[in-house]
């Protein structure tokens, strides 16, 4: 596919102003979003040891749901024990665990807020086992080897635990769901040129690397039906965590997965949303380039240092559709509420424990917090 003028306007119809707060009608399912403000996926070790929503976990979605956001997008859910990465991580692994979700979303359909489940396995990067399924097998930096390279019935079984965990997030009420395909889990494992070194139909070119991802999509929709939401987070491109994800493969996997496969949307995890891709010099906004090469009516949604409504506000005139909150949502659960003032400019870490607490964290996810740089107030 060749690569589009840069040709991206903001729509003409929003005022700077009202552009967060329009409703958006996803292409496929045809459901609505109220405003352009999503809660980030954000894992946080809350839950119970058996992957069943707790009622921590249960509390920080609900204030998030009542301070409006119009999308909760679930921490990374398991679909197989051994995907499985944290201790206190959710699953959709089983319908027990599956009904733990049911109040919620019945609570978010009453606040017309949508809830979608995040869909993940941590391959190489899980912990459930001393050996991990991953695409080609691997090694942690000691050198030590930490995964094998699944068989092919092992694939299909993974892609088939992707499409019965969405089955479950449909029963119990979820508005859909997202793939989790970036950070370099199990499915960027596979889509990476340097953790899928298979010769088989499952790696090498793009098209066998992009394969379990596009299966899981396929399966997905036929399994759960057009009017489930479905969406898919990718990387495109390194970082330093992860490695063997070219923006130019990024840009072609996210317009096949527009035109090709019905996906409602695309959620681009870039950490910094103003950042043009790390080895362009020309220094285009990776979302805008992003905007013009998939279809246009397959909204974008992106992440990363979005902290003010003028922030989000700037990242929509680059080419988001809707702004996902990661750390300011943390710290702020009613910012969708807020931003109806242009000018909201919320508080900046570090935040105290108790502001954290009132911010409905429980003591887990505060220490858990305290693993990012200068999030937490030191007592
Ligand atoms: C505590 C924490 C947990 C996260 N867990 C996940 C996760 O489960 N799935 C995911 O796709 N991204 C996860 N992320 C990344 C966020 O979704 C988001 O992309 C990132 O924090 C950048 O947005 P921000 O600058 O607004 O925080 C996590 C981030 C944080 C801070």
């Amino acid at each position: 596919m060749i690569f589009n003028q840069l040709n991206y306007t903001k729509t003409a119809h929003m005022s700077q102003d009202s552009a967060l707060i329009e409703p958006l009608t996803f292409p496929v399912s045809q459901k609505t979003i109220k405003n352009r403000i999503a809660l980030a996926p954000m894992t946080n070790l809350q839950s119970h040891s058996d992957g069943s929503l707790s009622k921590d976990e249960h509390n920080w979605l609900k204030m998030r749901i009542e301070g409006d956001f119009g999308m909760i997008i679930t921490a990374a859910a398991f679909v197989q024990n051994d995907g499985r990465a944290w201790n206190g991580q959710i699953g959709l692994h089983n319908e027990h665990s599956a009904d733990s979700f049911a109040t919620l979303c019945r609570e978010a359909e009453v606040n017309r807020s949508l809830t979608l489940a995040q869909l993940f396995h941590g391959g190489l990067r899980a912990t459930a086992q001393k050996l991990n399924p991953s695409p080609s097998g691997g090694t942690n930096s000691k050198g030590e080897t930490i995964g094998y390279a699944m068989q092919i019935h092992e694939i299909k079984e993974c892609i088939a635990a992707f499409v019965e965990s969405a089955k479950r997030a449909q029963r119990v009420g979820f508005s859909g769901v997202e793939i989790h395909g970036a950070h370099g889990y199990l499915v960027h494992q596979f889509l990476s040129k340097q953790t899928n070194t298979r010769n088989d139909e499952w790696g090498g070119n793009f098209t066998n690397r992009a394969r379990f991802l596009l299966e899981i999509v396929r399966g997905i929709r036929i399994a759960c039906g057009e009017d489930f939401l479905l969406g898919v987070r990718l990387s495109p491109e390194d970082s330093q965590w992860f490695h063997g994800i070219e923006f130019s493969e990024a840009l072609d996997l996210a317009a096949q997965l527009a035109e090709d496969e019905k996906v409602d949307y695309l959620h681009i995890s870039l950490w910094d949303a103003f950042k043009a891709p790390d080895h362009q010099p020309e220094g285009i906004a990776a979302i805008t380039q992003m905007r013009n090469y998939v279809p246009a009516n397959t909204p974008l949604i992106t992440a990363g240092k979005i902290w003010s409504s003028k922030d989000a506000q700037n990242v929509m005139e680059l080419g988001a559709d809707i702004v996902a909150l990661g750390r300011v949502a943390i710290a702020h659960p009613n910012w969708a509420k807020e931003a109806i003032n242009s000018s909201f400019n919320p508080s900046t870490p570090p935040f105290g424990v108790a502001e954290l607490s009132k911010a409905g964290l429980s003591e887990v996810f505060i220490n858990y917090m305290k693993r990012w740089p200068n999030f937490v107030q030191e007592s």
